[in-house]
């Protein structure tokens, strides 16, 4: 078999539109294979590093265990315990992990250690978050939109709270898909569009009373007040976010089907209400879910290319 180009996921935009409806679909397969106890072992013999700077659960497990049921392997790494902890330059680093495994996963601080990595990288590198993006997130969220409502083309996607990773990720998969995104964040925490890297800011609109941003969305969304890395600012953003918490009267406002999506792990009470993570309209748990099948065919297409 021919080996396939070095392609690599760093964010959303790394992907077009094209390519994405071929993941979409794949993932269905894949899904379908999972939940039918059908073996799926198109990646037998690869191995998969993945590196964490910074805490996981949801990313861990799901590519964990996503290598292993495609039929590889899985090396786990942290800072703590490799000699990235002890200084050693991030492109060294690439050069000797990507000569030894087939794929790499980087789950870090700033988008230019990520790109570092890859600029020298011999094998794929994936995205598992850094403080600008967090692509594999917007894929599960977007495959579960489509199992549970069909294109997403056309519709509004609300965003409520903090311009953190989730939300530039959300931007540049609303002009690849064609979709809007309204944007409600509190004073002194101002989207910066121009860390999104869109060619066109047309689908996006801002309003300064997160009500406003709700009404008539298809989609309501939020993350943590504050991402890892920002914890020395978590109390002054506890009282500048109040204000900012998705709750029923946000969710009357929109669309009657809307549906609610948070990428986890939550806190009841600051950026969502209970009634609403645990209501009828939440699909956050199938959100997670989806990490695992999505990036299931994310590695695939990434080491093999389109499949049948
Ligand atoms: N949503 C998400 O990436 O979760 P983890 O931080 O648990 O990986
Ligand atoms: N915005 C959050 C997402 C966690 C999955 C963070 O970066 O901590």
């Amino acid at each position: 078999q021919a080996p396939v180009p070095v392609r690599h996921f760093l964010q959303f935009k790394d992907l077009s539109a094209e390519e994405l409806g071929y993941l979409f679909e794949r993932t269905q397969v894949i899904k379908t294979h999972f939940k039918q106890y059908q073996p799926h072992q198109t990646l037998h013999d690869r191995t998969l590093a993945m590196v964490f700077e910074k805490a996981s659960t949801r990313t861990r497990v799901s590519f964990e265990a996503g290598m292993y049921q495609l039929g590889g392997s899985v090396i786990h790494l942290t800072t703590g315990d490799s000699q990235l902890g002890r200084s050693e330059p991030i492109e060294d680093t690439a050069r000797v992990i990507s000569r030894m495994v087939d794929i790499v996963m980087i789950r870090t601080y700033e988008q230019t250690k990520i790109e570092r990595f890859a600029s020298v990288s011999r094998v794929p590198v994936i995205n598992g978050l850094t403080n600008e993006f967090h692509p594999c997130q917007i894929l599960a969220d977007i495959f579960t939109w489509i199992e549970h409502r069909g294109s997403i083309a056309g519709k509004t996607v609300a965003w409520v709270g903090d311009a953190n990773n989730m939300l530039y990720t959300w931007l540049q998969a609303g002009e690849l898909l064609g979709f809007k995104v309204n944007v409600s964040t509190p004073p002194g925490y101002a989207v910066d569009l121009a860390q999104a890297g869109l060619g066109d800011a047309s689908h996006v609109a801002t309003f300064d009373d997160p009500i406003d941003a709700c009404r008539g969305a298809d989609l309501i969304t939020t993350d943590v007040w504050t991402s890892m890395g920002f914890e020395a600012e978590n109390d002054e953003r506890r009282e500048a976010f109040a204000d900012w918490c998705v709750d029923a009267d946000m969710m009357a406002v929109a669309a009657p089907d809307a549906l609610f999506m948070h990428c986890l792990p939550a806190h009841r009470g600051e950026e969502v209400t209970a009634d609403v993570i645990d209501g009828p309209q939440s699909v956050v748990w199938d959100e997670a879910e989806n990490r695992l099948h999505v990036q299931k065919a994310l590695m695939e297409f990434l080491l093999l290319g389109k499949c049948d």
